[in-house]
């Protein structure tokens, strides 16, 4: 199974902590020169070194994704760096809070739609016409939230149930492209997004429950499934959801 990313050029977005950071770092082991994407310029320097350390080529560009000429400036900033590129991985995202739909403010539901949505689908339009020139992958990070209900966070649920229908029409518009578009769908994986899981053991106890494996995945759990979609291992592989869940969602 060819798993070498040498000479890929690849950009993360959220790569400054998490599953972005465990990505990268990934990809650059494997050989890929990466451009990192998020707001904390000095955690994604400290993510540069290490991916350096490693042998891999760091870009290094800051922007809020929430911020459309923010992010068109930095995604053509890193295209121009890397010389082009092979390989986008649609990570940046989360969910800043909980509330059943009757007391939830709609600013929130449009925040998290245009976090975990709408900035996906700008990254992606300003990246094609360079993955188009010589083909590639797009990997979109979704969530077991958006595969069924997920009360108190049916805003979150909804973006990410979204972002699957998206990969699987961008993944049929591009195809002749010689673009693959395929989604990662984590289940409970040990991040700051979910450091409020583990504020108790109560909570933690909770969550774990219905996770068969009964852990948490790490970040690394799902860099090397990443690293297999953007790779020749997955050749054949478009418009599909890769679901890395320590078996949550078979859970009856
Ligand atoms: N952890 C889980 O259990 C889990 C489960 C399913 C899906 N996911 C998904 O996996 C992805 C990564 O999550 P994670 O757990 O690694 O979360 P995390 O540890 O909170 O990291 C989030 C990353 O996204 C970046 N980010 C957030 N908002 C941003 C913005 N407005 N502009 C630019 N960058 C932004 C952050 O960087 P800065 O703060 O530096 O901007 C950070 O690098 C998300 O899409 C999340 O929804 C996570």
């Amino acid at each position: 199974m060819s798993l070498d990313l040498t000479g890929r050029r690849a950009v993360v977005t959220g790569a400054s902590r998490g599953i972005g950071r465990a990505i990268a770092l990934a990809y650059a082991r494997e050989g890929a020169d990466v451009a990192v994407l998020a707001r904390n310029a000095e955690l994604l320097s400290e993510v540069a070194v290490e991916m350096e350390a490693l042998g891999g080529r760091a870009v290094v560009v800051t922007a809020d994704v929430l911020d459309t000429d923010a992010t068109r400036s930095a995604v053509s900033a890193a295209v121009d760096a890397l010389g082009g590129l092979d390989i986008l991985v649609n990570n940046a995202g989360g969910n800043s809070f909980s509330s059943p739909v009757s007391h939830m403010r709609m600013s929130g539901w449009e925040k998290t739609m245009r976090l975990n949505l709408d900035s996906i689908v700008h990254i992606t339009q300003e990246c094609l016409p360079a993955l188009g020139e010589g083909g590639g992958a797009i990997i979109n990070v979704s969530s077991v939230a958006g595969l069924r209900g997920a009360p108190t966070m049916a805003h979150y649920g909804a973006a990410k149930a979204a972002l699957l229908s998206f990969t699987q029409s961008l993944a049929l518009e591009t195809a002749w492209m010689g673009i693959r578009v395929n989604a990662l769908v984590p289940g409970w994986i040990d991040t700051d997004l979910t450091d409020f899981l583990r504020s108790s053991d109560e909570a933690e106890r909770g969550t774990l429950a219905r996770v068969p494996m009964q852990r948490w995945g790490r970040a690394e759990e799902i860099a090397e499934p990443a690293v297999f979609l953007a790779s020749d291992a997955s050749s054949f592989m478009t418009g599909q959801a890769l679901i890395i869940d320590g078996g949550l969602s078979v859970m009856p």
